[in-house]
């Protein structure tokens, strides 16, 4: 039909040569099996939004696992196949994956009030998603290829950019899709629907979150904080008054906007200057959350949440401590820059640009930006052997002349190695002429 031609005309413009030819391939692996396939949800909905996603979700009403495993014995790819879920995982040698799935009526449990009878299992599939726009589906099987299944007018909301859950009980089953319903909206600038609008509301009111264990809120938050840019998200849960299901006493002030939008400045400004640098964006936008949380609710949420350790550390105690560091970088009046580079040391790229984002001193900004960009790199070639050389015996002088040569080339006193050497002379005189004659031992701290 037209409409076929259409859709496949779009998938050849829209897709890359190697995607379409797997899911040819997909399709004729399907039609060997007598199988229906279909590529799904966020794909389908990506490629109608003009948006490139590389995640394929194939559905195959039969046997899944056996659909990977013949695919992955024709193709030589491997298999990872969950049977408890009738879920397979397909592994390209390149580490490219494709998730299949089965839809069999004995795989779906919807509540008894749902007009789930006579449905094929394609369309049940479908049913149980999260949102009308997640509902779209492609068939794979050559003879119907580019076939574009829509039984929720997925494709309607997605012209009319609106985000619709199915039914009246999407929430129950699942309340996560609250904080989903949310990250889309942002995401793709649509708007939620009214009846979905009043069913957040009630999910709300109803408490529906308690029911959530916190890693699962956890997922949530991370995905949230993730997107590109998370503040109007964060925003929107602070109007429904959903950050409390991070912690009943989660602290959120009036400068909650600010610290978020300053943050998106700062990682944006590092992630211009530092493409190559790899780090954890989305914990500098969770520290300017928990900005104003003390220490024992910040603990609190992390054994809540089953934060990371290395997560929980950063949260808690890294990111409170910095408070004395900042009060300094905001308050000096001068200060050099070997003072700016022992201030901040050892710091890693997402609590520097924590501190960056949750300070409003213009001064301190600069002296953390100086130091990320430049103080951070500065080294010395003088080493403990060069010192052994001199003649100088190890100990507590040792790393203090270091400490010294080291402070004076972030001073810019001095550039090159020889200089080094020339201020290590100057300084072991120094100290020298200061200790009172038959007392040679080192100064003590
Ligand atoms: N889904 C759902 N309810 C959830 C989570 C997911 O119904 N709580 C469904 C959605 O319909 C979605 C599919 O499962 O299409 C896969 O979800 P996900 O892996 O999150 O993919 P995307 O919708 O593509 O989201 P993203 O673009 O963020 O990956």
């Amino acid at each position: 039909s037209k409409r076929l031609r259409m859709v496949l005309n779009f998938m050849r413009e829209r897709l890359t040569d190697p995607i379409m030819q797997v899911l040819v391939q997909l399709g004729e692996v399907a039609d060997h099996l007598n199988f229906n396939a279909f590529v799904v949800g966020g794909f389908v909905r990506d490629m109608f939004l003009y948006r490139d996603n590389e995640d394929i979700d194939v559905v195959v009403e039969g046997n899944g696992i056996t659909f990977a495993k013949t695919f992955s014995r024709k193709y030589g790819t491997r298999t990872h196949t969950h049977q408890k879920f009738g879920t397979a995982v397909i592994i390209f040698p390149d580490g490219f994956k494709i998730d299949v799935a089965s839809a069999r009526m004995e795989y779906y449990q919807f509540p008894a009030s749902l007009p789930v009878v006579e449905m094929s299992s394609i369309k049940m599939d479908m049913f149980r998603r999260d949102f009308t726009i997640n509902t779209l589906a492609v068939q794979l099987n050559p003879n119907k290829f580019g076939r574009l299944i829509d039984f929720f007018s997925g494709q309607k909301d997605i012209k009319d950019k609106v985000l619709r859950v199915l039914h009246n009980l999407s929430f129950v089953e699942d309340p996560t899709r609250v904080f989903r319903a949310l990250r889309f909206e942002q995401r793709f600038g649509f708007t939620i629907g009214k009846l979905t609008s009043s069913l957040i509301d009630n999910a709300v009111k109803m408490e529906f979150f308690k029911r959530l264990s916190g890693k699962r809120v956890y997922t949530e938050l991370v995905l949230i904080l993730k997107e590109e840019n998370p503040a109007p998200t964060i925003m929107r849960l602070l109007d429904y008054d959903l950050l409390r299901v991070i912690h009943p006493r989660m602290k959120i002030e009036k400068d909650l906007k600010r610290l978020l939008d300053s943050a998106k400045k700062v990682v944006d400004w590092h992630d211009l200057l530092f493409i190559d640098e790899t780090y954890e964006r989305w914990t500098v936008y969770f520290m300017v959350l928990l900005r104003h949380c003390d220490l024992k609710t910040t603990h609190e949420i992390c054994s809540h949440l089953t934060v990371a350790p290395r997560h929980a550390k950063m949260f808690t105690e890294t990111r409170i401590g910095v408070g004395k560091q900042l009060m300094s970088l905001e308050r000096r009046k001068r200060i050099t820059h070997a003072e700016i580079f022992n201030l901040l040391k050892g710091f890693k790229t997402e609590v520097i640009l924590y501190m960056m984002a949750s300070t409003q001193s213009e001064s301190a900004k600069k002296r953390i930006s100086l130091y990320h960009t430049q103080l951070r790199n500065v080294t010395i070639t003088i080493t403990g052997k060069d010192l052994l050389a001199m003649g100088l015996k190890p100990g507590p002088l040792f790393s203090r002349t270091l400490q010294a040569v080291l402070d004076a080339k972030l001073n810019g006193q001095i550039k090159t190695r020889e200089d080094e050497f020339t201020f290590i002379g100057k300084q072991l005189k120094d100290t020298d002429a200061k200790r009172p004659a038959g007392n040679r031992k080192p100064p003590g701290p």
